[in-house]
């Protein structure tokens, strides 16, 4: 059977790692982005794998991209999604966090929390009904059909989201915004997990990772604590791999231990 994945933000960083493990792993790969003919890395990743990559152009602040991407994969790809990653993210279109109150404006807020809340938002509620009708390939598999899941639907949130865990302040706009994304990702646990498979929704924090969004910050993480693209992913692989329908809701680190909200 043909595990089908989507990858939104899969241009680079995270995302793009996340298209190349899952290819290794012979998954059918739908990589979303904006600007599919500027995404080198993943033309040239399309160019190896011509059968097991689609590129499909999706803002995520355009709900008629939203739309039009999950008909087209409802059509061209059999009508069922196993798993959805939504790695786009911004730390503030000015590339860096507020430090204090004077650097917060509704402009940095409004188009923070367009890419990194409600863009996800309404993935889910487009490409919702091809998780419901997929799942079973990738996560826990369970010898009991009453806790078979569907699709699974991963936000990449931040540990920086954690309001418990809040001790340095500052970065509104990011910090806002991800947090938002825990309360999106818990809601659209309960409502996807009516049915009688359950979509397993979770958020996920990568690590801080070698990528441009935390490139501003590199000169001040401990030596050790930078993970590659390739360490982080594999990490969130392993815990979306052991993933069960018990788990749906939940906001785990790279290191599978629950953050607290
Ligand atoms: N790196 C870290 O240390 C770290 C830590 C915690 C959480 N995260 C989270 O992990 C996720 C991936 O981050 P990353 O480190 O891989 O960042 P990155 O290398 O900067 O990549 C960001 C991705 O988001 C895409 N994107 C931005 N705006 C978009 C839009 N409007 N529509 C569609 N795609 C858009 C970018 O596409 P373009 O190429 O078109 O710009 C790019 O593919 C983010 O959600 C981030 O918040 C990262």
């Amino acid at each position: 059977m043909t595990t089908n994945v989507v990858i939104q933000g899969a241009s680079r960083g995270i995302g793009l790692q996340f298209c190349r493990h899952l290819i290794q792993k012979g998954t059918n790969v739908i990589a979303c982005c904006r600007a599919p003919s500027q995404a080198e890395d993943l033309q040239k990743l399309k160019s190896e794998y011509e059968n097991q990559v689609d590129i499909v152009k999706l803002d995520v602040t355009s709900e008629s991209d939203i739309q039009e991407a999950a008909k087209y994969v409802s059509k061209c790809h059999g009508g069922k999604l196993d798993l959805l990653i939504n790695s786009s993210g911004i730390l503030h279109p000015s590339g860096r966090g507020e430090t204090s109150l004077k650097d917060v404006s509704f402009k940095g807020l409004e188009d923070t929390l367009r890419v990194n809340t409600l863009g996800p938002l309404m993935m889910a509620k487009y490409f919702g009904p091809l998780l419901m009708a997929g799942g079973g390939t990738i996560g826990k598999k369970s010898s009991d059909p009453r806790k078979a899941h569907a699709g699974i639907l991963v936000n990449m949130s931040a540990r920086v989201a954690s309001i418990g865990d809040n001790r340095l302040g500052g970065w509104y706009s990011y910090r806002v915004s991800k947090t938002a994304l825990n309360m999106v990702t818990r809601n659209l646990s309960i409502e996807l997990g009516r049915g009688r498979k359950k979509v397993i929704c979770v958020a996920l924090h990568p690590g801080t990772v070698d990528t441009s969004l935390s490139r501003p910050y590199h000169k001040n993480v401990p030596a050790g604590q930078l993970f590659s693209v390739e360490q982080s992913v594999s990490y969130l692989m392993g815990i979306i791999d052991g993933l069960s329908s018990a788990e749906t809701g939940r906001y785990y680190g790279w290191d599978g231990k629950e953050i607290p909200f």
